[in-house]
Formats: C-alpha cells, structure tokens, sequence
C-alpha cells in the first residue's frame, strides 16, 4: 500500500523518525521505493542537478510535470510528491490549485510541495481544501536565491528565527501535512517541530526533525560540490568512471563482446547461406 498523509502524522506521533529522498527518473525512483522509503519527492532541485542550470528558476511546470510522471510510473509503495516550481504558485490561489491539480490528475503524484510561509497560507489553504495535500518549505528556500543573497543558512537572528516559527504555525494553520525545513540552525528546528503538531522534515537543520530529506545525487556521491548537511553513502563517479574504462578497455581489446553477449544465427539459415554464398564467405 501507498503512503499516506495520515500514515506521516503518525510517524510524528510515534516518535518514528523517516526518511524522503529525491527522485527524478523512472530508474532511480524504482530503485529508491524497493528500499521502502516512504516519501519520494520530485524536487525541483532536478534543474541543478540533472538539467546543470545555476539555481531552480528556469525549472518550469512542464518540465517538472515530465519529471514527475517518470518516477511515477517506478513507485509502486512510496507517496510522489511533485514540487511546484518557480512562479507557478505565487500569482494567487487559484494559479496554486491549477498548478497543484496538474501534478496529481497529469503526473501520478498524490501530494504537492511549496516554498514559503506565511507567505502562501492562503494558497496552501485553497489547495487542501480542494482535497490535495500539500508540503510546506521554509528556511532556505531555493527559488528566492536572489532575494536571500545566495544559498544561505536562514534563522540565524532572533527575528529571522521567530519569523520561520511563525512561517511553520502558518503552514500548519492552513492545512499542510508536513513541512520541510532546510538550512536552519538545529535548536530553531527543534523549538519549531515541538511547536507545531505536522512532522518536519529537516535537511541541513540538525536531527531534532521529524524526519529528514537529502538529495538522491548527494547521498550517491554525485555532485561535484556537495553541501555540507550531505553525506555520501557511495562513491558513484567513481563506480561509474571505472565502469565506463572498463568497458572502453574491453572494446579496444576486442574482448567484448564474447558470444556470451553475442546472438546466434540458426544453424539452418547459415546452411542456406553457405550454399548461396559458399563456405569461405562465413569464414
Ligand atoms: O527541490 C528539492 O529537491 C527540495 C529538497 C532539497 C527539499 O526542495
């Protein structure tokens, strides 16, 4: 059975901490939901670190809605949530519902994402009301990197850190069913996920959170300048540079490939061609 939202309360009530992972393809998204982790989502972030652009702008809806409907298609058990990209949301209400519906009607997901707080209440509002659960985002939230100054940790003064809180009551106000929480400090992330009563999910924001979310590339070891909450559990450029020599060696060689990896030719069709063409020629 899929994830559900009631399923991701509990996780909080029970004191279970969980995990969510990016996901952008077909591939990658089946592999991550046979592990069971519960939560995929299809972030935007998918414009650093598949399409190589400097920053989440240029991501549009159709390109996430692609995306979207790739992973999809390989989850089978974990609940997709597609992330609204930039300025997709922001005109009003009912632009948020629209763009909202798109990723559950056209893409498969079950769930949506958005950046902000206070901010978006009212978006996030219109679009549970309409039966869409939504995932808020606050702290360092990517798609206002040129009014933040950069990819900066947020919260760090006591206005910024008691206006996240209130960003996080909002959310929860109006109906979201979790919220992440990027690049803040851990004691604010803590004094928010015991002040609101949806499960917070953390990445760069310490391990008092609810749960915690990382990127998929990150945690394989892919990107060439990893932040620093991230940790890699494998060395997959290496993996893959040695896989790819490896092959490049074999083929130069004339050792791949072997008939193991080659097909047979019916020994009747090879008799019909010996005859037109005489033995020397299958030589
Ligand atoms: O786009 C994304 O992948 C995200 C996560 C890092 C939370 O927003």
């Amino acid at each position: 059975m899929r994830t559900t939202i009631s399923q991701v309360r509990e996780f909080k009530k029970k004191g279970e901490k969980f995990a969510m992972l990016t996901a952008y393809d077909y591939a990658t998204a089946r592999l991550v939901d046979s592990t069971g982790v519960p939560l995929i989502l299809v972030g935007d972030s998918l414009g650093m670190v598949i399409l190589g652009y400097e920053s989440t702008i240029p991501v549009t809806i159709e390109v996430m809605l692609h995306h979207t409907r790739a992973v999809s298609r390989g989850v089978q058990k974990a609940m997709v949530i597609g992330d609204l990209p930039f300025l997709s949301y922001h005109l009003n209400a009912e632009q948020a519902l629209a763009s909202a519906g798109r990723f559950l009607q056209e893409a498969g997901a079950q769930a949506i994402k958005l950046e902000g707080g206070v901010n978006v209440a009212d978006k996030v509002s219109r679009i549970v009301e309409c039966g869409i659960p939504v995932m808020g985002h606050i702290g360092l939230t990517p798609q206002s990197v040129n009014q933040l100054g950069g990819f900066k940790a947020q919260g760090k003064t006591a206005m910024d850190a008691h206006r996240l809180l209130e960003d996080a009551q909002a959310l929860a106000a109006a109906g979201a069913f979790a919220v992440v929480l990027e690049a803040i400090p851990a004691e604010l992330a803590k004094i928010i996920t015991q002040q609101i009563d949806i499960p917070t999910i953390g990445i760069g924001a310490g391990p008092s959170c609810d749960g915690q979310v990382q990127v998929l590339s990150d945690i394989l070891g892919m990107s060439e300048t990893p932040p620093r909450h991230s940790k890699a559990y494998a060395h997959f450029n290496e993996l893959t540079a040695q896989a790819v020599k490896d092959y490049a060696a074999e083929v130069a060689a004339g050792t791949f490939p072997t008939a193991k990896e080659s097909l047979a030719l019916d020994p009747e069709v090879i008799t019909a061609l010996e005859k037109q063409l005489g033995s020397a020629a299958l030589d």
